[in-house]
């Protein structure tokens, strides 16, 4: 068999995707596809963002364009990656339907995942039954493309488990071995796995309204970090302060090189040494944000710049999205093919079941 180097990986077009986004996922995509080692394909994910917003297709379509962007902008290569919308892959309605039999409802109330997104969605008693279920649904995405590797921020591990569950639970019953268990391949610096929201909230999310967008403009930029969350036992400059679960060292964490210091701050060579001066005191918050922003300018300021390149011809973008799902269309039929295959249920191109039928 052909080494199998697919990587699959998607975001739901709720909104513009933020920092959150880049660190966990974008960016090692894009540093995965530039290496030429590998076939990516990357989602959007709208079905799956309509699993709790079906009364609001609106905000979802409107996303479409801003989540292409997002990614064009970031450094994604349509000639390198396929990009494809997952509502148009006719293979991730099918197959759901397949592994939903072999997935049980206290299995998928236990999912960490759901736990918590339920929690913070407050669905009450009225979970929507699509919502439930689309850890089953993401499964179907990961192997419609026989896809081995997921990067994705640790949040999802527990959606890739269960499909690792639904993969092998198939390959056994069906007694093939035609779908692939994928792995995930995480952010190399543990604080990209989760970044915390502007606010130090665990996670920055569109819905707890603590997020950095890709697109901010430089102004919008500069004021979400002026009045981030920083240790609110840092009263006086003097006091000394904390840097453990601090937002602002966080992020410097995932984003200041030493050049940035050599730039912006050459009285520290290096952030240990800006840590261990802030920790002792008499280092202000206002010098620490001063320094966040220009590293955050620094760094989101090409991916600005070809966003706005990228806007300037939809139609471009339109055609892209359109090409990219039509080859994921074809891709993932040959999926659904063998699955049907493997059940047994491709009555009208198997040569068995036809002569048994024509012959009783
Ligand atoms: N659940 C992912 C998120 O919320 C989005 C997603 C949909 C995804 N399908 C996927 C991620 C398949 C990885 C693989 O960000």
């Amino acid at each position: 068999m052909e080494e199998n180097n697919i990587i699959l990986t998607g975001d739901r077009p709720t909104g513009p995707l933020h920092l959150g986004h880049y660190v966990g996922s974008l960016k090692n995509r894009v540093a995965l596809q530039n290496t030429g080692l590998y076939e990516p394909f990357v989602m959007i994910a709208d079905l799956q963002a309509l699993t709790d917003n079906a009364e609001n297709p609106g905000k979802i379509r409107q996303n479409i364009l801003e989540v292409a962007l997002d990614y064009l902008a970031a450094g994604l290569d349509p000639e390198k990656t396929t990009i494809l919308v997952q509502s148009h892959i006719p293979a991730l309605t099918e197959l759901p339907m397949y592994y939903s039999n072999l997935v049980t409802m206290s299995r998928l109330e236990r999912n960490p995942t759901i736990k918590q997104e339920i929690k913070q969605r407050s669905f009450e008693r009225s979970i929507p039954v699509g919502f439930m279920t689309y850890p089953i649904s993401q499964a179907a995405d990961i192997t419609a493309f026989r896809a081995k590797y997921v990067p994705v921020g640790e949040d999802q591990l527990p959606m890739l488990e269960q499909a690792r569950e639904i993969v092998s639970t198939f390959n056994r019953i069906y007694k093939c071995d035609i779908l692939v268990e994928p792995q995930a391949i995480l952010p190399d610096n543990s604080s990209c796995s989760r970044l915390v929201g502007t606010d130090g909230g665990a996670k920055m999310s569109k819905s707890l309204g603590n997020c950095i967008y890709l697109k901010d403009d430089e102004k919008t930029l500069k004021q979400k970090i002026m009045s981030m969350f920083t240790d609110p036992t840092h009263l006086n400059i003097s006091d000394p302060g904390h840097t453990e679960g601090n937002p602002v060292f966080i992020y410097l964490e995932t984003f200041a090189k030493d050049e940035h210091f050599a730039e912006f701050l050459p009285e520290y060579q290096n952030l240990d040494e800006m840590k261990e001066h802030y920790e002792r005191g008499g280092l202000g918050d206002m010098k620490c944000k001063k320094l966040l922003n220009n590293v955050m300018q620094s760094t989101l300021a090409p991916i600005r710049e070809r966003r706005e390149e990228f806007s300037k011809d939809k139609g471009e973008v339109l055609n892209m999205l359109r090409k990219g799902t039509a080859h994921a269309v074809e891709v993932s039929n040959e999926t659904i093919s063998l699955v049907r295959k493997a059940i047994g249920i491709d009555y009208f191109n198997d040569e068995d079941f036809i002569n048994h039928f024509v012959n009783i």
